[in-house]
């Protein structure tokens, strides 16, 4: 089965084997034959890449269905795993639910959100997490993890950590009646009158202007996370270059953006057969049409080498890469 069109990077990859989950049901009943092969479950692909052939099976989510309520300080909604991110937050806009909007425009499925705590424009979605819900694929149970039982941080969680181990079913928000936006990052302190709209409507225009439309040029968003270093090592290097753009992290910690330290080496726009480093977002890898799995882990090894001997900083993929066996770290 084709995997070209099931991730957003487009590279030519088969699976073995391929089916979609459409209910709840019908996940149950292939349960079984699950403790026999390699699987691999899939939303809509924009956070993973498969560099060659997958020798196993791949799932789709087709979970859908909404339910909102409301008390007096919360509107409550119930979210299937297989809904499009940003319909939601478009419904939610439309309806005068707001929170989302620094969200908007991600690409992907619900149930993805929580597995690296989806992050844009100064939030996360941790933020609005009230639990995930799931069926542990070893036991057949069901089961469901509130927020401090996800392990939320920065594009991690617990689900993230154990890969495969539950299949999400749906997504438990719930957005405060009285939310405060948020409008402290670099582009959204533009806006004099910070609205959600108004917020929802920049997040999207800034985007567009960054961010390839992967319909468009194949791409996984952020091919790295943000490296975040210790505050006397960030004073070293802020000596050497004194414009590095930093960010606070935890703990004390300083946040660098990968994209800054790419562009530093001169990669952008440089090619290694059909996949390329992004004109407009050095941290952004795509794939111009014919680019194979082996051209971009030889870019990406590349870029991790040269960050690392240059700036002695180690940089950790982003995105989900799967070979022949299952995932791989580059
Ligand atoms: P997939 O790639 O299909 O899956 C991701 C992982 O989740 C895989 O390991 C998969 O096995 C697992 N998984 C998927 N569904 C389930 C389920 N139901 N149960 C259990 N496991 C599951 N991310 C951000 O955080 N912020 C951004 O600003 C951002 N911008 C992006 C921009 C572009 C142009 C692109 C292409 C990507 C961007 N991303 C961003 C990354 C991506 O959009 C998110 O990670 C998104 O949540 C992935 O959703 P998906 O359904 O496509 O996940
Ligand atoms: N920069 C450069 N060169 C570039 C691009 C950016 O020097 O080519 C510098 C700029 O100085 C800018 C800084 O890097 O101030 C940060 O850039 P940007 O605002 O574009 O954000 P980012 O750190 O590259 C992160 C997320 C994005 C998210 C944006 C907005 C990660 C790994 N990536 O990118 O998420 O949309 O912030 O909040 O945290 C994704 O996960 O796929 C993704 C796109």
């Amino acid at each position: 089965h084709s995997l070209t069109s099931l991730h957003t990077f487009g590279l030519a990859a088969h699976a073995k084997d391929f089916l979609t989950i459409d209910s709840v049901e019908g996940l149950l009943r292939i349960l079984s034959s699950l403790q026999k092969t390699p699987y691999l479950l899939l939303g809509e692909g924009s956070n993973t890449v498969f560099t060659e052939d997958y020798n196993g099976l791949v799932i789709k989510n087709a979970l859908t269905g909404i339910n909102i309520s409301e008390d007096d300080n919360f509107y409550h909604l119930n979210v299937a795993s297989g809904e499009n991110w940003h319909d939601l937050v478009r419904m939610c806009m439309n309806k005068g639910m707001f929170g989302f909007e620094n969200l908007a425009l991600i690409p992907g499925s619900v149930g993805a959100s929580p597995i690296q705590n989806i992050g844009a424009y100064g939030v996360e979605i941790e933020r609005f997490i009230q639990s995930v819900e799931f069926v542990d694929l070893r036991s057949g149970m069901y089961g469901h993890f509130n927020k401090r039982e996800c392990e939320f941080s920065y594009r991690e969680s617990r689900f993230k950590r154990e890969p495969g181990a539950r299949f999400i079913t749906s997504v438990n928000f719930a957005l405060p009646k009285a939310n405060q936006v948020v409008a402290t990052y670099g582009p959204l302190l533009e806006i004099s009158d910070p609205t959600p709209q108004a917020i929802f409507d920049k997040v999207i225009e800034t985007r567009k202007s960054k961010l390839p439309d992967p319909s468009v040029l194949g791409n996984a968003g952020s091919f790295f996370k943000n490296p975040t270093i210790d505050a006397e090592r960030f004073r070293i290097l802020q000596q050497r270059y004194p414009n590095i753009p930093h960010f606070g992290a935890p703990a004390g910690r300083v946040k660098l953006p990968a994209a800054w330290l790419i562009d530093q080496l001169g990669f952008k726009g440089q090619k290694r057969g059909d996949i390329a480093c992004h004109e407009n977002q050095a941290l952004v890898l795509v794939n111009h049409g014919q680019g194979t799995g082996e051209q971009l882990l030889s870019l990406a090894r590349e870029i991790r080498q040269q960050v690392q001997s240059q700036f002695n900083i180690s940089l950790d993929n982003e995105v989900r890469l799967v070979a022949g066996s299952g995932p791989i770290e580059l």
